[in-house]
């Protein structure tokens, strides 16, 4: 019974859970694929620590024994195993430095892909709460960390323990009092060492936060400079600039500061332990205790000593920055997207593409308190358009990302073609929806690899094809380089009307038999939404379409217009029922009617 009690109690350098531990576990787990260049790797570390362990022992015999003895063949034979031994030596370093940091390279790149597929299987919602830059930062920076730790973090840890232990062994059978004066200010060393780095590595982390404060300061200054000039702040713009240019200078010269203690009380502390080397050894050689060779060896083993320790407090920061670094990584990887196949899955094929919602409601928490959408019943017959009509925020678009499987419903269920979406497998569901948004996104790449987006492995022929019906086509083919223009960042601007066109191109390559258009031409202006709007009838025309328009001129053909608002559905007919009703669509109706006049 008092065995079990004790077994359970958590043992004191376990923080949290018992989580250090597995967390290392885990981590070793990555060495695996790798574990025979890790092996070579570490065993030629090793070797490397031997050899400085034998130098000083060789120099020693060679004062000790072969001068005075004059022995001069074993002189020459000691030089000529020194000389192999440095070529030897020379070789391992290579392996330690090419394929040690072969290791972190491939576990780096084993952690990316690992977690750049994990993102992608991400739910929206994930993304919904998640910061880019916070996520380039775990895909970027803390896998750096990580595989700084992964390569460097057993070699330092491994070659500081042996190079220390082991000279510390050979120095005690030399002479055991003066071995131990001169270890005990090791720990001091190892303290001081670690502190300064650590601060160090503080200040200098500072400095990067302040002149990344510089640079946006600058650039939002100089991007902003005509508004500058028209108000004559340009008085304000240097004082800002100055007051974040004083603080970048006044933190680097307090990491150059830390900088100076660390190397002016690192050699210090070096010149100390050669000055009780020699002194002390001085003693002792006086005494007859130990011979000149022996002086000699504490000398050299005394001058070494730096290294071991350095890779020490590399390896204590690292470890630290290491081990958070992959605590995030493993976080990451321990969310897993909520919306996934179920477990009998189908595929969805040959869609007729009758939808219905019933009785869906919708909240973005799951705490159900804010429902979106509540209790909405909707039918949408194959073929058919279906359009919805509302304010601003009451749910439409959100309505819209419940079909693909966005997100997933909160209560009832949607159908098509009397089977619950939630039977199909996701990816054959989200292939027969195509979607046109209000914002086009545009990837890097060139036009007809944006057109492509819509259907991978398509033919040259059918880009074209799908430009055309989009028309699109004769503005492409206008330009200089074509389909292969560049679009994006550093590529030709497009017009909103044309990304518009390039992502209905992208659908109608898709070709999928059920249609989404949210506020599509919104943001275009009136004459481009009149052209655009034809494009979007004829790639509506044979589909189940759900449209969201802002200005109602265009929906009025639609076969059922549904009014939608944070409180549900209010009215529900075609255009002139709604009309005749004279109710909020009527309202709306007139009122854009007389805009347009
Ligand atoms: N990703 C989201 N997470 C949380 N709330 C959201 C999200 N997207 C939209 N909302 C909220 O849901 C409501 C409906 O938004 P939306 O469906 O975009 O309306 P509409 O398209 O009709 O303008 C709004 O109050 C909005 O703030
Ligand atoms: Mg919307």
């Amino acid at each position: 019974m008092r065995r079990i009690s004790r077994a359970e109690k958590p043992l004191k350098f376990r923080y949290k859970e018992g989580e250090p531990l597995d967390l290392i576990k885990e981590f070793i787990k990555f060495y695996k694929p790798h574990r025979k260049i890790f092996i070579l790797d570490i065993s030629c570390a090793l070797g490397i620590a031997a050899m400085d362990l034998i130098f000083p022992l060789l120099s020693r015999n060679i004062l000790n024994m072969y001068i005075p003895d004059r022995n001069l063949r074993a002189l020459i034979i000691t030089a000529f195993v020194m000389l192999f031994l440095y070529l030897l030596r020379a070789v391992f370093n290579y392996v330690v430095h090419y394929w040690g940091h072969i290791v972190g390279v491939r576990i780096e790149y084993d952690m990316r892909k690992t977690l750049f597929d994990h993102l992608q299987t991400q739910d929206i919602s994930f993304f919904d709460k998640s910061r880019t830059g916070q996520l380039m930062s775990r895909l970027v920076n803390d896998l750096n960390l990580i595989t700084e730790l992964a390569h460097h973090g057993p070699e330092d840890l491994f070659l500081s323990v042996i190079m220390l232990s082991g000279s510390f062994i050979i120095l005690l059978n030399i002479e055991w009092r003066l071995t131990l004066i001169l270890f005990a200010f090791i720990p001091f060393m190892f303290y001081f060492t670690l502190k300064k780095s650590m601060q160090m590595r503080k200040k200098f982390r500072e400095v990067r936060e302040r002149i990344a404060a510089v640079n946006s300061q600058i650039e939002n200054s100089i991007s902003g400079i005509r508004v500058s000039k028209a108000f004559t702040n340009e008085d304000y713009e240097q004082e800002k600039f100055n007051e974040g240019n004083m603080t970048f200078r006044i933190s680097r010269s307090n990491a150059f500061k830390t900088m100076a203690e660390f190397y002016s009380g690192i050699n210090l502390y070096m010149n100390f332990l050669t000055l009780i080397a020699i002194s002390f050894g001085g003693y002792f050689v006086f005494s007859g205790r130990i011979s000149y060779g022996d002086l000699l060896a504490f000398i050299l083993y005394t001058n070494f000593f730096m290294e071991p320790l350095k890779r020490l407090t590399n390896f204590t920061e690292q470890f630290q920055n290491g081990m958070s670094g992959f605590e995030r990584f493993r976080e990451m990887m321990s969310v897993t997207p909520k919306i996934q196949d179920p477990p009998e899955a189908r595929e969805l094929v040959n869609v007729a593409g009758n939808i219905s919602f019933r009785n869906v409601s919708f909240s973005y928490e799951s705490d159900q308190q804010n429902n979106i959408l509540s209790h909405i019943n909707i039918d949408i017959p194959a073929g058919k358009t279906v359009a919805l009509v509302g304010p601003s925020g009451g749910g439409k678009t959100t309505l819209c990302h419940l079909i693909p499987r966005f997100y997933d419903v909160t209560e009832g269920e949607i159908f098509i073609d009397n089977n619950n979406i939630k039977d199909f497998t996701v990816k054959s569901l989200r292939k027969s929806i195509g979607l046109v948004q209000q914002s086009v996104f545009l990837f890097t790449g060139t036009i007809r690899e944006n057109i492509l987006y819509g259907k991978i492995d398509a033919t040259d022929e059918e880009v074209i094809e799908a430009a055309k019906n989009a028309s699109i086509h004769d503005f492409i083919a206008s330009l200089p380089e074509g389909y292969e223009t560049y679009v994006g960042e550093r590529g030709v601007r497009l017009s909103g009307g044309q990304q518009q066109r390039l992502s209905i191109a992208r659908v109608f390559l898709k070709n999928p038999p059920i249609l989404i258009l949210d506020e599509a031409t919104s943001a275009l202006d009136n004459a481009t939404e009149i052209m655009i709007q034809r494009s979007l009838e004829k790639l509506s025309a044979g589909r189940t379409t759900l449209v969201i328009a802002h200005r109602l001129s265009t929906i009025k053909s639609a076969d059922e217009i549904i009014v939608i608002d944070d409180k549900g559905i209010h009215e529900r007919g075609t255009h002139d029922d709604l009309i005749k009703l004279n109710g909020i669509y009527c309202q709306l109706y007139n009122s854009q009617f007389k805009g347009f006049m």
